[in-house]
């Protein structure tokens, strides 16, 4: 008993560092419900050549290009990826962070 509460002490300051960096706006968040709507569709599973969503290996490739023209790529359509990417309404900046967000592993 005494040596598990110990540890939860020891635990405890690292879970509040934890806590502080989550809820720190550090990284900017995707607009989750737009990412459901769109790019999860055919990059959460990989659908037709897709890079899959935090397959780190798949994304370095593309993240080579540069982050200007995979924007081109997701507005002008690439193969089997339609212009917009199925997100009609997301603003550059939007997609940015879904292009980050699913290039990160996870
Ligand atoms: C209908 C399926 C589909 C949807 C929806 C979709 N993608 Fe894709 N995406 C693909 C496919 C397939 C590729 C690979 C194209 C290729 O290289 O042939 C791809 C490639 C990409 C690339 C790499 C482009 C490059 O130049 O290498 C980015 C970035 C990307 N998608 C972002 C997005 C974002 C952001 C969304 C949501 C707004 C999205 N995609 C929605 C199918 C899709």
């Amino acid at each position: 008993m005494k040596s598990r509460f110990v540890f939860a002490r020891a635990l405890a300051p690292a879970a509040i560092v934890l806590a502080t960096i989550v809820a720190a706006p550090v990284s900017a968040e995707p607009n989750m419900e737009k990412y459901g709507k769109s790019c999860a569709i055919c990059h959460d599973m990989g659908v037709a050549g897709a890079p899959k969503a935090h397959d780190a290996a798949a994304w370095a490739p593309r993240l080579e290009k540069g982050t200007d023209a995979l924007l081109a790529s997701v507005k002008n359509g690439l193969n089997a990826m339609p212009p917009t990417g199925l997100c009609a309404d997301c603003t550059d900046d939007e997609y940015k962070e879904l292009i980050t967000y699913m290039s990160s592993p996870k």
